[in-house]
């Protein structure tokens, strides 16, 4: 069986310059390894905010380096550089609005401007995408609010099979699947 690959990909204008160092991609990916038992790698991308840019990455991971899931941080908020949901729209064949909503309810738990996040998530090929925000707290809060979901929307999508250590995240599998 292939192994799964994860694209990771970071989203912001001063971390790609250098400005300061991107803790949110290392934030994912430790989540992720604490998260998924079965085998994986990730695929890291560091880019600005230019929406070109962000889908050709994206288009990229998901048909050129195969990734089965990509998970991305930064630029979901209002302001006029935030264009994440956008590009992720626009590679995407399928939007699957309940992710972005069950991340938005959560964080509310934790911040009022949880609104201010129009993250969202969608199917390109077999490939799903997830938008987190930018705050490195917020990634640990948001993929804890989805991820039970995540390894069987892959196995509906054709994806790698994903396996996680139920102590951290328990996957959840329709007994008839
Ligand atoms: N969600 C969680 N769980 N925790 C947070 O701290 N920050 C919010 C929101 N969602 C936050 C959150 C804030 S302050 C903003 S502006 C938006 O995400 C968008 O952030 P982004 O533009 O960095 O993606």
């Amino acid at each position: 069986m292939a192994k799964v690959r994860i694209g990771i990909v970071t989203v912001s204008d001063r971390a790609s310059r250098g400005e300061y160092q991107d803790l949110g991609g290392p934030a994912i990916e430790a989540w992720l390894d604490k998260a998924i038992t079965s085998t994986w790698e990730a695929v890291p991308r560091l880019i600005p905010d230019e929406q070109v840019q962000v889908e050709t990455v994206l288009r990229d991971l998901c048909d050129g380096e195969g990734c089965d899931l990509v998970v991305t941080t930064g630029g979901t908020g209002p302001a006029p550089r935030d264009i994440t949901p956008e590009a992720t729209a626009a590679v995407c064949e399928k939007l699957l609005d309940g992710f972005g909503e069950q991340m938005r309810a959560v964080s509310l738990r934790h911040v009022p401007t949880a609104i201010l996040s129009r993250q969202i998530a969608g199917i390109r090929g077999k490939t799903l995408i997830i938008n987190l925000p930018g705050k490195p707290a917020a990634i640990a809060e948001c993929l804890e609010a989805v991820f039970a979901a995540v390894p069987y929307c892959l196995d509906l999508t054709g994806a790698g099979y994903i396996e996680t250590d139920p102590a951290v995240i328990k996957a959840f599998r329709p007994k008839s699947s």
